[in-house]
């Protein structure tokens, strides 16, 4: 979009051909400046099926909140878990309406994705135990902790467990802000004790809102605000642009721990250590019509707070889409078409 540019003088290409090759798998990269939006059909995506396992028996969720949460953040994060499988509240359309369009993975058993997510258990860490900056392999190390620990020790549960290490806004985490926002793995038995799927998440409020809370905040090189050409900043549904940006994320990781759960499942690309999964797709993918550092057509309120499905609680939520593989392009519940 917008006036050509060369490579060094254009600093929203200089970011991307610095990051994205430098992005590592199996994570939220920041949304803004992919190349490719998939929101129409694509010849060009092949996700590929390679015959490991998905998550299809009923998931039971447990968090770690790593470093001093705020409980009004927590709660609008417990908010949207549960929002996963509720039935359809009167308002339409529910994140468990969203969770559609993941359920339609199988795996060579024939199984689905599972419809059902029980927050089964919540562990704190305000003491920040393993310092203020995680390395990757530390997050399964703050996960060991949570189940081996004498205060508040979650369940180390192999057959549906399933790990959201969640970091406050203080902590640093080896690529967050520079290249990811969340990942997720599985755990090794050397240092957990057993092979668990896991997803973290951090929050970037204070660090890189622009990066990883996209669309409530923009990058700094942007100018921020309004602009023309890329739509404006959206004020987040629940007032909280770090948290909010992070629902998003959450999102996103579930639904590729959930269809790529050991890595060999669901993904696009030949490179399984690179691998191009469901949500990775559609990233900055809201609604209708997005690309281009549009979101699509998303519901706004009068206070310009923008969402795209409803959770508990008459709680609003704004999620990125997911790519569908029965349409064969990236799709959502807030679809207009
Ligand atoms: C299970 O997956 C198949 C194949 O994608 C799909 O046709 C079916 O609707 C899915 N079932 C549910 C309950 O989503």
């Amino acid at each position: 979009m917008g006036k050509p540019c060369s490579l060094l003088l254009c600093p929203a290409l200089l970011f991307f051909f610095l990051l994205v090759p430098m992005a590592l798998s199996f994570q939220y990269r920041e949304p803004y400046n992919q190349p490719n939006k998939y929101e129409g059909s694509s010849e060009l995506v092949n996700l590929v099926y390679h015959m490991g396992p998905v998550l299809a028996s009923p998931i039971k969720l447990y968090i770690i909140w790593y470093g001093q949460w705020n409980p009004y953040h927590q709660a609008i994060i417990r908010d949207f878990l549960h929002s996963l499988s509720s039935p359809p509240s009167s308002s339409n359309p529910s994140v468990s309406d969203w969770w559609r369009t993941v359920r339609l993975y199988t795996d060579q058993t024939g199984a689905n994705i599972t419809a059902n997510f029980f927050l089964s258990g919540e562990h704190s860490d305000p003491g920040y135990s393993h310092g203020k900056y995680l390395t990757r392999l530390m997050i399964q190390s703050v996960i060991k902790s949570s189940v081996w620990t004498h205060q508040n020790a979650l369940p180390l549960d192999p057959h549906n467990g399933l790990y959201l290490v969640l970091t406050s806004p203080d902590v640093a985490v080896e690529d967050f802000c520079r290249a990811v926002c969340g990942f997720h793995y599985f755990t090794f038995p050397a240092i957990v004790g057993v092979t668990v799927p896991y997803a973290w998440v951090g929050h970037s409020g204070t660090q890189c809102p622009g990066m990883c809370a996209y669309p409530f905040a923009w990058p700094k090189y942007t100018g921020g605000g309004r602009d023309k050409n890329r739509g404006d900043v959206l004020n987040p549904p629940n007032g909280d642009v770090g948290t909010d940006g992070m629902v998003s994320v959450i999102a996103h990781e579930l639904a590729e721990i959930s269809s790529n759960p050991l890595v060999n499942a669901w993904y696009a690309g030949d490179d399984p250590t690179a691998p191009t999964e469901i949500a990775d797709l559609c990233m900055g993918v809201y609604g209708s019509g997005a690309g281009g550092g549009y979101v699509g057509k998303v519901y706004t309120d009068s206070r310009r707070r923008a969402y795209n499905v409803y959770g508990v609680k008459g709680r609003r939520f704004l999620v990125q889409w997911v790519w569908d593989t029965s349409r064969n392009r990236c799709f959502g519940p807030n679809a207009i078409d």
